[in-house]
């Protein structure tokens, strides 16, 4: 469906892969109309579709043959969306003491969790190594020293990664590029600071360097930055190789898989994706004679990014003669930030009923007491859009749940898996009490 169709079913573009309409025009996730949920569960809601989020753990599994494909759980870490994960064979990285917790009370096994950070504190590592997560990724000099000291306290041996940063600019929005040598994360290969933290490690009883790790950024498109990227931290094992007489049998390339948000995206296949980066690793292994490496990619948007929309209910309709027609719904910055702080677009539609109306360009923007709390900058929208009816918004399952915050005291929304006409639960809405709930009265 395209942003300017507002009737049948939304199987194309950024849509999950159930969506579509019902008799009455709405919008079905799952079979499940919009309006019947937005009725139940009140809006803003996510609605995630279930096949969708399946079938995109299942393509990243056959796209990638012989790797191990680890949810980046950062993209949006709930109970049920790391259970469902789980149970898809995927490993899940964790980056925060929270994102630990959140995975152990899924109950997924430590030895399947792998714990990022650049600024892990003394207790998440700790924690880390007490539950004994299977991978610690290492980013810097004072950690590498702190684990050393934690893992010897328990008189355990640490496996790590080190996390490169080798120096490839993914050309991607500059809050998501992570792999150029200024960055904030990791080792910087040419300044040689992954040579010290290699040859520091060696030194060290109870860590060990079982491998390396590098994440060039997010939302990239094309199969070249990945590329790059296996031969640089290829070319890095096989000189640490010949240095040290140590090869590494571990290398994760990170995630970063761009997805479709609007029809003007169009991001690779993930199974093109996966051959030319396993087709890459071959060949680079073999002119550097290295024996292929246990290999480990972390994708997060890839996966749980198109299963879900938001659905918002419209407040105010506002047409300024020649000027902007502002659409207000009643979310906004709160629960999708992702406009404001990346100029990120997401593909609207009407979504309780279909309408003949022409469409007009509105603005659709949030609640919230902020200019930039955008939805959508020039939505193609039927002239008919009127207050109580019901918006959605596609691609909204990565960096919007897990960004989300109670600005302006709002209250976080609830989030449902949808299948087959059955609706479950993911996370409740959050109550006023909710909101007060930490606040210490003064008097
Ligand atoms: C270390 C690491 N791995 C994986 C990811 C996932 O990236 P994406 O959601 O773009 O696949 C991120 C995202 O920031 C990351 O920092």
């Amino acid at each position: 469906m395209s942003s300017t169709s507002t009737s049948g079913p939304l199987t194309t573009g950024p849509w999950p892969l159930t969506a579509d309409r019902d008799a009455h025009g709405a919008l079905t996730i799952g079979g499940v109309s919009v309006v019947a949920l937005a009725e139940e569960h009140g809006t803003p809601l996510w609605v995630v579709d279930e096949q969708d989020l399946r079938r995109r753990c299942q393509r990243y599994v056959e796209g990638f043959p012989g790797v191990d494909v680890t949810y980046a759980s950062k993209a949006w870490c709930t109970v049920g969306i790391l259970q469902l994960v789980d149970e898809e064979g995927l490993l899940i990285d964790v980056a925060s003491g929270g994102e630990l917790h959140t995975a152990l009370v899924a109950g997924v096994a430590p030895d399947r969790l792998v714990l990022h950070g650049n600024n892990k504190s003394v207790a998440e590592l700790d924690q880390a190594l007490e539950v004994g997560v299977g991978r610690i990724v290492v980013d810097s000099f004072d950690e590498l020293e702190r684990l050393q000291r934690l893992a010897a306290a328990r008189d355990v041996v640490a496996d790590v990664w080190l996390r490169i940063t080798p120096g490839i600019d993914a050309h991607t929005h500059e809050y998501v590029r992570t792999g150029h040598d200024d960055a904030k994360f990791g080792f910087t290969l040419s300044l040689g600071l992954a040579d010290e933290a290699f040859t520091r490690s060696l030194d060290l009883a109870n860590v060990e360097v079982v491998g390396i790790h590098a994440h060039i950024g997010s939302q990239i498109f094309g199969t070249d930055p990945f590329i790059a990227n296996a031969e640089v931290m290829l070319d890095l094992l096989a000189r640490w190789r010949d240095e040290h007489a140590v090869t590494l049998a571990e290398l994760n390339l990170g995630g970063g898989m761009g997805i479709r948000y609007t029809h003007e995206d169009h991001p690779v296949e993930v199974a093109r994706y996966g051959k030319a980066v396993l087709e890459a690793v071959e060949e680079r292994c073999a002119a550097l004679d290295y024996p292929r490496p246990r290999l480990v990619v972390e994708p997060g948007r890839a996966i749980v990014g198109p299963s879900t929309v938001t659905v918002y209910e419209v407040g105010t309709v506002k047409p300024l003669p020649g000027l902007t027609t502002w659409v207000s719904v009643d979310g906004g910055m709160s629960d999708n930030i992702r406009p404001a702080l990346y100029d990120a677009e997401h593909e609207v539609a009407l979504a309780n009923r279909v309408s003949q109306a022409s469409p007009r360009s509105v603005t659709v923007v949030g609640k919230h007491c902020e200019s930039g709390d955008l939805v959508r900058e020039h939505a193609p929208l039927p002239e008919d859009l009127q207050v109580g009816d019901l918006l959605a918004v596609a691609a909204t399952g990565a960096y919007t749940a897990s960004m989300a915050s109670n600005y302006n005291r709002l209250v976080r929304p609830a989030a449902v898996l949808v299948r087959d006409g059955r609706v479950r639960p993911l996370v409740r809405r959050e109550t006023l009490e909710d909101l007060v709930r930490n606040d210490v009265p003064i008097r």
